[in-house]
């Protein structure tokens, strides 16, 4: 890991409210691995306003031009600056951060459900299952079309997925829970890896309790200094025994046990 300036080499907007940031950076490509994260600093040059850096996925990974992006939603003054980027500007980020995703032993099939803006993390891993000859179902939810250009990056990875949305603007109505639950059946041999809405995560796991099937889940919570120090990403973790253990996102995670996640 290591602090790092790298050369926008394009900046999409995909609607009103997402963004992809595309940056030249040879040691994200050569040294990151799925789910890991970059702590981007989103001030100018003579400002330091927000003060802390803000943790981004690495959304894909383009090795033969030494690319990788940043796909985000603009929530705050943080993302209302990277919005503002244009081709040529330089970003400042530290990555990669937190620890990778490691591919299951004995697991072939795989089932990934994003919701919203937790598409993200899971395209690189996609795109890392299919390179290792797996078999990967992608389910994907949202509110709206925000995300309609998104499946252009989807179907580069693979063909496998469906989309729902709340208002049935993008896809098919509905939620993807509901078709989770209702296909469990399909998916009981398949390694679950989920990324979303708390609110989602919570209804997966109580959706898989009592039943077989591995979950995997990639936690997000408001960081400050994104390597350990801060305390300020802690997660209740309670293990097979019972025991309740703390655990911090960005240093343990951000891939934890769904079935071990603390939602209260
Ligand atoms: C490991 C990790 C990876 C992430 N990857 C992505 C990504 O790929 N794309 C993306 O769009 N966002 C991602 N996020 C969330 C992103 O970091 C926040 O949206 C961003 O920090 C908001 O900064 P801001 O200054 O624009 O908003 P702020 O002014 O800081 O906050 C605006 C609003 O966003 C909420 N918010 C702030 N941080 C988070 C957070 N971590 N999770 C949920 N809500 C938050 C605040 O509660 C507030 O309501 C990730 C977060 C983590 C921890
Ligand atoms: S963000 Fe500081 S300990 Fe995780």
């Amino acid at each position: 890991m290591k602090v790092q300036k790298g050369e926008i080499v394009a900046a999409r907007k995909y609607s009103e409210n997402l963004y992809k940031l595309e940056i030249f950076s040879p040691y994200i490509c050569k040294n990151a691995r799925p789910a890991q994260f970059v702590n981007v600093r989103c001030a100018g040059f003579e400002s330091n306003d927000p003060l802390l850096r803000r943790p981004f996925c690495i959304y894909e990974i383009d090795k033969k031009f030494n690319v990788f992006s940043i796909l985000f939603i603009v929530k705050g003054k943080g993302t209302a600056y990277m919005a503002n980027l244009e081709k040529g500007e330089i970003l400042d980020f530290v990555g990669p951060l937190g620890n990778g995703f490691n591919i299951p032993e004995n697991k072939n099939k795989f089932l990934l459900l994003g919701g919203g803006i937790g598409v993200a993390p899971l395209c690189l891993i996609a795109q890392n299952l299919i390179e290792n000859n797996k078999t990967v179902h992608f389910v994907a939810g949202f509110k709206d079309e925000t995300f309609y250009v998104w499946e252009r990056d989807l179907i580069k990875i693979l063909r496998d997925y469906r989309i729902f949305s709340e208002n049935g603007a993008f896809g098919e109505k509905g939620l993807p829970s509901e078709y989770i639950y209702n296909s469990l059946d399909t998916f009981k041999e398949y390694q679950f890896l989920v990324c979303g809405p708390l609110e989602m995560l919570k209804n997966i796991q109580s959706i898989l309790r009592g039943r077989k099937i591995n979950a995997l889940a990639l936690m997000e919570e408001k960081m400050a200094c994104g390597i350990g120090t801060c305390m300020g990403c802690v997660l209740r973790i309670k293990n097979k025994n019972g025991d309740i253990q703390y655990k911090k996102i960005c240093t343990d995670g951000p891939v934890f046990d769904l079935m071990e996640v603390c939602f209260d």
